[in-house]
């Protein structure tokens, strides 16, 4: 299955101001250099916030932690968990398609989907309300057929429960997650046949059913603030990135043309193409040796001249590479 950027998206991306202190506590998880690997739990995180993964929170992502913006989104096209199309504001619907639950009728409940939600996974409801999808075996095969909806499974559904649970949803309301026939958990359908002398010991449903309820996030988005904050190693010096107070920005030396020749060839700094070439020649940068010179107060002034690119020059090393450059050209 090709999996592409949808082809609208929006124009910037933020995580909340909880949510970005759970991302750099997550950053903070990782030795000097390796902050790369908190990728799959920010990606995460900006999918929970958003419900789908836009390519500007790829891209946000992507500097957060440094890392070139393909590598990024590499991870985000190859796990299936990501949503790269609009989700349904209130719901996604992901009915399992593998063989017990097919066996077991999903493919009823496809046709609820089908007829209830959108014609084709992946597409919004005409309210803009629902999605689904068919998704591989959840694990939850003893209580097939069922569906994750948000972050809980719905196990043993007949179509008729599932259009009655889709009602629920759209009129507000959560219905308890779980098994949906009765059952407490996996035991027979018929009731136990063994350790019967135990009560369950949640009466309100089994332990993730419990759970589930005393969360309350099934279909909610995620800000941030319910989600206490745990990396007491944060009291110390942050090894996130962001968290370096960035130097006051200082507008290097500017040119209003090209010196003699004419300007130097700035694309053969790696990660400058020509459209950021154009900026930079906007500015008023032509030369290796311009860019040569700059400190961090300088880079800083240009990061925020480079709308969509910050970052761009430090991560390349630029400076690094002017000055060679400037040293073959004399
Ligand atoms: S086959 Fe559906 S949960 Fe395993």
């Amino acid at each position: 299955m090709l999996r592409r950027l949808h082809p609208v998206q929006p124009d910037s991306f933020a995580f909340t101001p909880a949510n970005r202190e759970w991302a750099l506590a997550q950053i903070s998880k990782y030795p000097e250099g390796r902050q790369a690997s908190a990728i799959i739990p920010l990606l995460w995180r900006a999918q929970e916030q958003e419900g789908w993964l836009t390519r500007p929170a790829i891209e946000h992502v992507a500097e957060m932690l440094g890392m070139p913006y393909i590598r990024a989104l590499e991870v985000a096209t190859f796990y299936f968990m990501f949503q790269l199309a609009p989700v349904g504001s209130v719901a996604h619907v992901q009915v399992c398609g593998t063989t017990t639950c097919m066996i077991c009728g999903a493919e009823d409940l496809v046709a609820v989907c089908r007829r209830r939600i959108a014609p084709a996974p992946h597409r919004l409801s005409p309210d803009g309300r629902f999605s689904w999808e068919e998704v591989e075996c959840l694990g939850a095969c003893a209580n097939a057929p069922m569906a994750q909806i948000g972050k809980d499974y719905y196990e043993d559904l007949t179509a008729e429960r599932l259009e009655w649970i889709l009602d629920e949803l759209a009129a507000g309301r959560v219905p308890t997650p779980g098994p949906q026939g009765g059952r407490y958990a996996s035991e027979p359908a018929g009731g136990r046949t063994t350790l019967r002398q135990f009560p369950d010991s949640h009466p309100e449903g089994n332990a993730s059913v419990a759970r589930a309820l005393a969360l309350g996030d099934t279909v909610k988005r995620i800000d941030g603030g319910e989600v206490p904050l745990r990396a007491p190693w944060r009291d110390g010096p942050s090894r996130a990135a962001e968290d370096v107070p960035a130097p006051a920005a200082v507008r290097p030396p500017l040119l209003a043309a090209p010196r003699g020749a004419g300007p130097d060839d700035l694309t053969r700094i790696k990660g400058i193409g020509p459209k950021l070439e154009g900026l930079l020649h906007r500015l008023g940068v032509f030369h290796f040796d311009q860019i040569a010179g700059w400190g961090p107060a300088e880079m800083a002034w240009i990061d925020d001249q480079l709308e969509g690119f910050r970052g761009r020059a430090a991560r390349d090393a630029w400076v690094a590479q002017a000055k060679a450059l400037a040293g073959t050209t004399g």
